[in-house]
């Protein structure tokens, strides 16, 4: 994939504000393909003229649900809105506006603001930094008689430990909403990543494996929670014209649909291509295993790559600053590992956490960044990426 351009999968590559800026990148960090086939299905929707939900909505939201084996998919506008409808939905099912989640404390921003969007308060438990997942260890203690749900992010496209998190869920009567927004394809114990928990929410923001250039997807096995969720997504509209729950107006449309079936029919190229570069990494990057801890795909789960991480070890004799610098002068884009959502956004200052709260999440975000293994990133970039590591280190030896 990427390096095949003909044929078929023949692809358009586009270019954001930000990636126009970038395009000097020798190793970038995101693409988006745009498949012959989805500019057929653009063309057509256009010369229809409808644009709005329609048709192809319809269809890639099964397509979607039919790559997890689950049964229903509702798209929406963005990945943040698939969490803020997927945590409202729980109002179906008794839930208090006020009432807990529990979320990781590193996740891209979005998770947490998703939950109060919502109307719930988030409530953040530790990460591991060897996963960069929320700790199961530290989940029970959090849980108070108004939690309603457990909300694990699976970062990087690295499944969070959903054996112990069902565990505990089951325990405490509490729901389970998946965060795949970065884990399209992941696998976790032979089963996929997305139909594990009550539902799941995707992001179909151009750096995902599907993409519809913005656009989001909530997977669930319950008919009653898709017919909710189809309500939240269109004003909390139920029947003509009655509106029985307070909805969000997070419509998907045509045009993105028609980018999504594109995706999805070479969903498992760009998956293989992904996953190629990631293991390629993994693999390579073992001999810097003094200096930087990155994931690692163990016996029983399926990376489901987003991105490759890359956090210094305690003690190296450089800064993070210092390394992302210097790899940026050397063409390697980055962006830095999140950040500690309660205690490093200046947003979530209300809720008065204080720095060392969260010392893992924290951990990760001052130490690590992490770059593109997308699709049309070949061995050869890889290989690009290595050097210029290693030139890094020699200028520390
Ligand atoms: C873990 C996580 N959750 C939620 C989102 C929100 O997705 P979107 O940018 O499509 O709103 C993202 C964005 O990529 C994400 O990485």
């Amino acid at each position: 994939m990427g390096q095949k351009e003909s044929g078929e999968h023949a692809e358009m590559k586009i270019q954001s504000g930000q990636e126009a800026k970038k395009a000097g990148y020798k190793v970038p960090f995101g693409t988006v393909s745009i498949t012959a086939q989805a500019r057929t299905l653009i063309d057509t929707a256009l010369e229809s003229r409808w644009v709005t939900k329609g048709k192809y909505v319809k269809e890639f939201e099964e397509q979607f649900a039919a790559l997890f084996g689950v049964r229903y998919g509702v798209a929406v506008s963005s990945g943040t809105d698939a969490d803020a409808l997927a945590c409202a939905s729980l109002y179906d099912h008794g839930a208090r506006r006020g009432d807990e989640i529990i979320v990781p404390a590193l996740s891209f921003v979005a998770t947490g603001n998703a939950v109060f969007q919502a109307g719930f308060t988030p409530v953040f438990v530790d990460v591991k930094r060897t996963t960069l997942n929320i700790d199961p260890d530290l989940i029970e203690a959090r849980i108070t008689p108004r939690t309603r749900a457990i909300m694990p992010v699976h970062l990087m496209g690295k499944p969070a430990e959903m054996d112990r998190i069902c565990a505990i869920a089951k325990k405490h009567q509490l729901k389970i909403i998946e965060d795949a927004a970065e884990a399209h394809g992941a696998e976790y114990r032979g089963r996929k990543i997305g139909a594990i928990g009550d539902m799941a929410c995707f992001s179909l923001y151009a750096a995902h494996i599907v993409t519809t250039i913005e656009g989001g997807i909530i997977i669930t096995d319950c008919e009653n929670t898709a017919e909710a969720l189809r309500s939240l997504r269109n004003h909390g509209m139920t029947g003509k014209f009655t509106f029985e729950r307070i909805g969000f107006s997070a419509k998907m449309n045509e045009i993105e649909a028609a980018v999504g079936l594109g995706n999805i029919a070479i969903f498992q190229d760009i998956l293989n291509a992904r996953r190629r570069n990631m293991l390629y990494l993994i693999e390579k990057f073992a001999r810097f295993d003094r200096f930087f801890i990155t994931l690692k795909e163990e016996a029983h789960e399926k990376l489901g790559p987003h991105a490759f991480s890359i956090i210094l070890r305690e003690g190296v004799n450089f800064s993070k600053d210092e390394f992302v610098a210097y790899i940026e002068s050397r063409g390697v884009d980055s962006r830095n590992l999140f950040y500690s959502m309660p205690t490093q956004c200046p947003s979530y200052a209300f809720l008065g956490y204080k720095l060392g709260d969260f010392p893992e999440a924290e951990y990760c975000s001052d130490h690590g960044t992490h770059i593109g293994i997308h699709q049309d990133i070949d061995i050869g970039q890889l290989d690009y990426v290595v050097s210029v590591v290693d030139d890094f280190l020699k200028t520390r030896a």
